[in-house]
């Protein structure tokens, strides 16, 4: 069970919150590079509950810059990218991208005092299509966590944004809750209608997996396991890495490569941002789910349809369907079986239900069973980090030693290895290869 309080520390992440200060000894996927054109127009990023803007300078730098002219606190997202510098509209100071005032035209000269006059600015990287940003005050910020998907060459690297309206532990959450699945996405289909080496053949076997759950170097794990015949146990192992990550079990394991970020941009605005692998196994890569008929398995569908951008602070990467049209829920669909949930689409059923929580789930009202074992198991291990470092100091995991990001892999395998859990992870882990030693599967 998860108190009020508890929610509250785990859900705000605003400046000198509990879990903000936690955030903040990381780096952030923020945006993507393609959203900033060198001298374009700067963009509006919120970022931690903070209001920032964005620009690209004519030597193609990244300024990510507290919003705020800090003459007189005019916004500088109306400001005028110029020469390697944006220029508030309002009196004309300008700043470089690391926020320094660098033209105080408005006074004489004599009475400049740009050299003592600074704006807050946050570093910015860009690796990977993204725009990355470190919010802490380290004098030296931490190397970006080596996932094994930032190895692969970006050709082959597919990256998405989608803003989800709520809280970015609920939407994290529907990553690490494996028993939605035969209900959410594939409660209109039973095992008898699938082929038996369907990905999700044991998902709709048995809809009510155990699960092993563990604390790890990186965040918490859990791997959920069904019989799949005599001897053989069909696995689902999947990750929380911190302080935001995911990887889920949508994939065959040895070549399911990918990263999941829930960014938080409010308290209850989260930027979700999805990193793959073209070649590897998963769910987007794989032909559409039928059945043993060739019927398509309703549903299913892959392509997300955006709103256009827009320059709000939450306008950027919304879904045509949301909470103000019920997420195009279909009833007819619902009702005849076509899709058990109505809506079409793995991340929209993900994304409507977790919207349909509230911005931010009443965590008192909650029943947890033992299926969400690695739901509580994380909200702990996210709560006692960030309480530790805010008590005695002590840097969450990863934060001084992001090399042991490297490691997690997660997804599905059938074995017949009788070890425990974790020995089958280990093994399973030793076993698979990295991405340039997989052979090339066609690409989308
Ligand atoms: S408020 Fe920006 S220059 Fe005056
Ligand atoms: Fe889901």
């Amino acid at each position: 069970m998860t108190t009020a309080t508890e929610g509250r520390e785990l859900t705000q992440i605003g400046p000198g919150t509990v879990m903000g200060d936690l955030m903040r000894q990381y780096w952030l996927p923020a945006a993507l590079s393609s959203e900033l054109e060198r001298d374009g127009s700067p963009l509006r990023l919120m970022l931690l509950g903070e209001k920032l803007i964005a620009f690209r300078d004519s030597a193609g730098r990244v300024g990510v810059l507290d919003h705020r002219c800090a003459h007189r606190c005019a916004s500088l997202f109306l400001g005028r990218n110029e020469q390697n510098g944006i220029r508030c509209i309002y009196h004309g100071w300008k700043y470089d991208v690391e926020g320094n005032c660098v033209e105080m035209p408005s006074v004489p000269p004599h009475r400049d005092f740009k050299h003592k006059v600074r704006i807050k600015a946050y570093r910015a990287v860009e690796r990977a299509g993204l725009i990355w940003v470190y919010m802490g005050s380290r004098a030296e910020a931490p190397p970006l966590p080596p996932f094994e998907i930032l190895d692969v060459p970006e050709d082959e690297l597919k990256v998405s944004l989608i803003q989800r309206d709520c809280n970015y532990l609920q939407a994290l959450e529907g990553d690490i809750d494996t028993s939605h699945f035969g209900f959410l996405h594939a409660g209109h289909v039973g095992a008898d209608e699938l082929p038996e080496d369907d990905p999700i053949y044991h998902t709709v076997t048995n809809r009510a997996p155990e699960y092993h759950v563990a604390d790890t170097p990186w965040g918490t794990q859990y791997a959920g396991y069904r019989e799949a015949g005599p001897g053989q146990t069909y696995w689902r192992f999947a990750n929380f890495l911190f302080p935001f990550w995911t990887q889920a079990p949508n994939g065959e394991f040895a070549s399911h490569v990918h990263a999941r970020a829930w960014v938080p941009m409010d308290d209850d605005h989260t930027m979700f941002c999805f990193l793959w692998w073209k070649r590897g196994d998963s769910a987007l890569t794989r032909p559409p789910p039928a059945r043993k008929d060739g019927t398509a398995v309703g549903g299913a569908g892959r392509v997300n349809k955006f709103l256009p951008n827009t320059t709000d602070w939450y306008g950027r990467w919304r879904l045509t369907a949301n909470p103000d049209n019920d997420w195009e829920i279909d009833r007819a669909a619902q009702r005849s079986g076509a899709i058990y949930s109505g809506i079409d689409g793995i991340h929209l059923q993900d994304q409507a239900i977790t919207e349909s929580m509230g911005r931010i789930v009443a965590h008192e009202c909650e029943h947890l069973a033992a299926s969400d074992l690695m739901i509580v198991r994380t909200r702990r291990r996210l709560l006692a980090a960030a309480r530790a470092l805010r008590e005695t100091g002590v840097r969450p995991p990863g934060a001084d030693d992001p090399a042991l990001f490297r490691e997690p892999r997660s997804g599905y395998l059938v074995s017949d290895d009788q070890a425990p859990w974790q020995d089958v992870y280990a093994k399973q882990v030793a076993a698979a290869r990295h991405p340039s030693q997989i052979p090339l599967r066609a690409a989308e």
